[in-house]
């Protein structure tokens, strides 16, 4: 095995590829004009099997240049109302589909800044959800927070509806940085935010930091991260800035020659990741962290870390109802994704439609890839007959796979013996492109994606 040296690894694995947060990815999903098929998979779930739900807020309070999310800014309350309306009518029609009142064991709210949403409004939803569906008394109930922008009121209300945990953007503490991503958010606000979080229930909290913006530099995304430490966090996710301008107009603010460029970026990602392990973190998949004692870090040790739409979790559900504009639902049959537009959402359900615009049939084939990228993307490795055995067993992946294999194992991105594969910590930033050798749609597809570091 050569080692390469980081230039050479950027050269070649800095290339977009998917993030892998489902399988096939969202750009494989196909257009529906009608709701079917999604009805059909919601009569056959297991009346007894817990499940998941995700609620999409896509709203703020405040912009930020450098936001990749799907998400607009509102300054009154009209159209969060009107918005609350419509997800209150999806929640019951998804239920009229399904014949029995299905336990739900773990609840995120994300978008935006789910509470942008006034107080009552988060209370009528988790009253509806709660008329619909049996919420288990011990179910997890997180909510995705931008810390300058939550009141007291609000923390009061998620400590009323039972939030569990919390997810709080902290992204860069220079003021300089902020000022350009247009963010200002001091650490004093972020602190208030983690202890009034922590004391209205949540007993894990996790941070967000990002890399990758304009005037970082490694030392700052040092500062940030031992002073993001000090407020303990159980989880800290670390995101790569995705410019994606083409698609998020605002980004196109920021100026490019303000951006770190891919060597930068790299060593950025690299000093977080020595800062956080040195203080007794475990890393997790591609941008996790968690305290040894986390449920996420057990899950690791375990075997039992899933890949999801929010990145990694330990939640088991085999089905996740997604509710809101945008939001992608995942069934044991399937995709399934909402209607991006917010109008074109109020509109399906004023007419009792179910407001799916893409579905996406798992085949065999594609769930026996998955579960090899999923394994890769969680646990660094896959054993590639055990799991075509229990999946398909004549299933040919290593012959499709094996060249590129090779050619990752002699860069010493992998450990590949022609049936069991490692990535090497080397390996680990570039770990969407192991996954991608085994995505046969990838090699098809025109879709862009952010950079992959
Ligand atoms: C829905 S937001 C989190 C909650 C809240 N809206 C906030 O910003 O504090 C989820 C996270 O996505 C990340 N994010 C947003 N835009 C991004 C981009 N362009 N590239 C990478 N990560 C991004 C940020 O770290 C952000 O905290
Ligand atoms: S980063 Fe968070 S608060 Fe800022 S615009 Fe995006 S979703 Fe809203």
């Amino acid at each position: 095995m050569v080692i390469m040296n980081t230039e050479l690894l950027l050269a070649r694995y800095s290339a977009n590829t998917p993030r892998y947060t489902s399988f096939p990815t969202a750009p494989h999903f196909r257009a529906t004009g009608e709701d079917s098929l999604y009805t059909q998979w919601l009569a056959q779930l297991p009346p007894d099997t817990p499940i998941s739900v995700y609620f999409h807020v896509p709203f703020c309070r405040r912009l930020c240049r450098f936001c990749g999310c799907h998400t607009s800014v509102v300054h009154h309350d009209a159209p969060l109302l009107s918005y609350t309306t419509s997800m209150m009518q999806e929640i019951a029609l998804v239920a009229s589909k399904i014949s029995h009142k299905l336990p739900v064991s773990h609840i995120h709210w994300g978008g935006g800044t789910p509470t942008a949403l006034p107080p009552e409004c988060i209370k009528s939803l988790m009253d509806t959800l709660r008329e619909h569906f049996n919420v288990l008394p011990d179910a997890e109930i997180a909510f995705e927070i931008d810390p300058v922008t939550l009141t007291q009121e609000q923390s009061d209300m998620l400590a009323q509806v039972g939030l569990t945990r919390a997810s709080i953007g902290l992204q860069d503490l220079d003021p300089k940085v902020q000022e350009v991503i247009g963010r200002p958010q001091t650490f004093e606000i972020t602190k208030q935010a983690c202890d009034g979080l922590r004391a209205a229930g949540a007993r894990s909290i996790n941070l967000d930091l990002l890399y990758g913006l304009p005037l970082q530099t490694t030392e700052s995304v040092i500062r940030t991260a031992q002073k993001a430490l000090e407020l303990s966090p159980d989880r800290l996710s670390v995101f790569g800035y995705a410019h994606v301008p083409w698609m998020k107009k605002h980004q196109t603010l920021l100026s490019e020659s303000d951006l770190p460029d891919g060597s930068e970026r790299f060593q950025q990602r690299m000093a977080i990741d020595r800062t956080l392990r040195a203080a007794g973190y475990v890393a997790i998949g591609l941008d996790h962290y968690a305290k040894p004692t986390d449920s996420m870090a057990h899950a690791l040790e375990n075997g039992r870390l899933r890949r999801n739409f929010q990145g990694y979790t330990d939640d088991h559900a085999e089905t996740l109802i997604g509710f809101g504009a945008s939001s992608i639902g995942s069934l044991p049959q399937g995709y399934v994704a909402n209607v991006g537009g917010v109008p074109a959402y109020r509109k399906a359900l004023e007419q009792h439609k179910l407001p799916i615009t893409r579905i996406c049939p798992v085949s065999d084939e594609d769930r026996l890839r998955r579960e090899v990228i999923f394994r890769i993307m969680c646990d660094l490795k896959a054993d590639l007959p055990k799991i075509a055995a229990e999946f398909i067993a004549d299933a040919d992946l290593i012959a499709d796979a094996d060249s590129a294999l090779q050619a990752l194992a002699a860069d010493g991105i992998v450990e590949w013996n022609g049936a069991q594969l490692r990535v090497t910590e080397t390996g680990r930033p570039f770990m969407r492109h192991v996954a991608a050798c085994f995505d046969q749609y990838f090699a098809q597809g025109t879709a862009r994606h952010s950079k992959s570091v």
